[in-house]
């Protein structure tokens, strides 16, 4: 399950930050060891993965299909995680430039899925031949095309090049779809994906299963572009809030739009809980940057960055109920990060609320009093114990000792994060954690002791909760496909309306147009490609052998079937004098159609009667006469 969080811990601590010095040759060889190690062990692991596979497809037994499915499921994690630490080491130069000095908690981010190579060369070529009726070999070149940008988009790159290139393989599904997949039928061809989380086999012949697993990728890469951001400027943490509400968006897409997917990273439970992450992920950017950017000690600011606090964990504690959904799925590194956060927010809410109160020593001052007063009795779930909060406002003596109760639950709340923490092996590998919950906690510490005095007789009170309230809802922005464009791969077969797979039409026929007097006696309509509209009864194109309803694709062996109307109408007009050869075809799905509902109707018919004899027999039986009147 490493791989779930593997960005965060792989940053590699970097060997030397001296810029050009006379260490930097070894450092490249250094690297370049690194680089040779990691190679050995993909290659090892992908031999484990292929033997493991082979067994899980071979064996019947149940019990040695879960073990080796958990067994794939670990050698999948660590290949992902080798292969993003290669990468990590392919661009570390520039992961040394973004070493910021600011800690912040290290976001979720997702691993793509991966899949199989697919070779749909030879079923693209049957279908070119059997239902265009075209010469397969002369569409190689596109067939290529397309196996090229789908083997391209196995590994996209993280950044905005990456999520383009996903897209684009994306938008192009939709023509492979239009083109060769007819409706209730496949290719026979099987997509295998792997599970993002566990790395867990599954495969299926239908191309909706391509494309959401491409989605799921789109929005597993935006996690990956949201956890990479350096955070310590605003600038980073809104491009990690897009990034994140764009996460959101897709898996939202997937969740509605592709139900029934073989693979539970797919499932609707999973989904939600994903978008609900990610969502909190957002938030957790929010509140990072209302504190970045609330520089006044003001007492109402204070308030509110404490409320913000009070949001992410709320938002946090949304995703740890939808966990229990999906509790046996979910990475347990996950769920104690999820749990760690929500500690942690909890204690910072209260953290910044001692903070407001504690430090405005003097009166809060006369003219926003009002405002001040407001913002306090607003502040809480519960009203606290002890003085009423007029006085509290009034008094800095009861807003130290509020101020302190608030702080004590600080402490606790980050007692308890780090314990959890502590649970989870994995968790305790990262040092970014780590070091942000002990530095919040040591803070806590020191201002408590601040706080405490000598003459602190009675017991500190228990702080109620804090309301939460944001200055940023986060959005789930939905994916636009329309960013990329792209044209059809396959767009010499002709004009989709007309050239896909739910149509059928008969062979090409050539007619010969010879203009008699005057003129070739049919109308055309529409363009690309140009339908005849109709035929004038004993014309020269009627006696051709032109119909009414079909679409001439060449003329004089010249393709026509992009052709505009205006294209189509010169060519007969100028070539007229000599006669000009069309190639038509007719399209029958229409009368197919149209026959199978006769029959379904007249079947339907049938059965109705049927039933009505019968009851009337039965009727007659008992002599019911008012029954069959009915
Ligand atoms: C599902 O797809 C439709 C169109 O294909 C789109 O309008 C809708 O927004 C999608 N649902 C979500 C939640 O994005
Ligand atoms: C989607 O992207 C296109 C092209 O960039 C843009 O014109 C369009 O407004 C976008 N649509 C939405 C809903 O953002």
């Amino acid at each position: 399950f490493q791989n779930a969080l593997s960005p965060p811990t792989i940053y590699l601590p970097p060997l030397s930050l001296q810029g050009c010095d006379p260490c930097s040759q070894t450092q490249r060889s250094k690297l370049q060891h690194r680089r040779a190690r990691i190679n050995q062990q993909i290659n090892k692991e992908m031999r484990m993965r292929a033997g493991a596979e082979n067994l899980f497809r071979a064996t019947t037994n149940n019990k040695v299909k879960e073990t080796v499915a958990l067994e794939l499921s670990f050698v999948n994690s660590n290949l992902q995680l080798l292969k993003e630490e290669l990468e990590e080491l392919n661009s570390n130069m520039e992961v040394y430039q973004t070493e910021s000095e600011a800690i912040n908690v290290p976001m979720i981010p997702l691993g793509l899925k991966e899949t199989k190579e697919v070779d749909l060369t030879v079923p693209l070529k049957d279908v070119i031949c059997e239902h265009y009726g075209e010469d397969s070999s002369l569409f190689e070149k596109e067939i290529k095309e397309f196996m090229e940008l789908r083997q391209a988009m196995r590994t996209p790159s993280r950044n905005e090049a990456g999520l383009e290139l996903l897209v684009e393989y994306y938008n192009q599904l939709y023509y492979l779809d239009q083109r060769f997949f007819p409706p209730h039928r496949t290719l026979g061809v099987h997509f295998h994906w792997y599970d993002s989380l566990t790395g867990v086999p599954s495969c299926q012949r239908a191309l909706a299963f391509e494309k959401g697993s491409v989605l799921f990728n789109v929005g597993a890469l935006y996690t990956q572009i949201g956890a990479r951001q350096d955070r310590s400027a605003t600038a980073g943490i809104d491009r990690a809030i897009d990034a994140f509400q764009r996460a959101a968006g897709a898996f939202n897409y997937l969740k509605e739009n592709f139900s029934n997917a073989p693979s539970l990273d797919m499932s609707g439970p999973s989904l939600c809980m994903l978008v609900r992450l990610m969502i909190a992920q957002v938030q957790e950017c929010v509140f990072e940057r209302v504190t970045l950017t609330t520089q006044d000690t003001h007492f109402i600011s204070q308030l509110q960055v404490a409320k913000e606090a009070a949001r992410v964990r709320g938002r946090v504690c949304v995703c740890t109920m939808s966990q229990t959904l999906v509790k046996d799925y979910v990475p347990f590194s996950w769920a104690s990060m999820v749990q760690v956060k929500a500690e942690h927010f909890r204690a910072l809410s209260h953290y910044n609320a001692a903070v407001a109160l504690c430090d405005h020593t003097q009166s809060i001052k006369e003219e926003d009093d009002e405002e001040s007063a407001k913002a306090l009795f607003q502040f809480h779930v519960s009203t606290p114990a002890g003085p009423p909060l007029s006085q509290v406002l009034r008094d800095p003596e009861d807003r130290r000792k509020l101020g302190k109760a608030h702080l004590r639950c600080a402490v606790i709340r980050h007692e308890e994060a780090m314990r959890v923490h502590g649970l989870c092996k994995i968790l305790r590998k990262m040092d970014i954690l780590q070091e942000v919950l002990s530095f919040m906690y040591k803070r806590s510490l020191d201002k408590y002791s601040e706080m405490d005095r000598e003459d602190d007789f009675d017991e500190t009170a228990e702080a109620p909760e804090i309301h939460s309230q944001t200055q940023h809802k986060p959005d789930i922005t939905p994916p636009n496909f329309s960013t990329v464009p792209v044209t059809d791969i396959f767009q010499r077969l002709g004009p989709l309306s007309v050239f896909c797979a739910r149509a059928r039409w008969g062979p090409v026929r050539v007619v010969s147009l010879q203009r008699g007097d005057g003129s070739l006696g049919l109308t055309l309509r529409g363009d690309s490609p140009v339908l005849v509209a109709g035929v004038v009864p004993g014309g020269c194109a009627q006696e051709a052998g032109l119909r009414e309803g079909d679409y001439i694709v060449a003329v004089d062996g010249e393709d026509f079937k992009w052709a505009k109307h205006g294209e189509v109408v010169h060519t007969l007009k100028s070539c007229s004098n000599r006669g000009v050869q069309l190639s038509i075809i007719t399209l029958h799905t229409h009368d197919t159609q149209v026959g199978a509902r006769v029959v379904v109707f007249v079947l339907g018919c049938v059965c109705v009667c049927v039933c009505y004899i019968s009851m009337c027999v039965r009727a007659l039986q008992r002599n019911h006469f008012i029954c069959i009147c009915s």
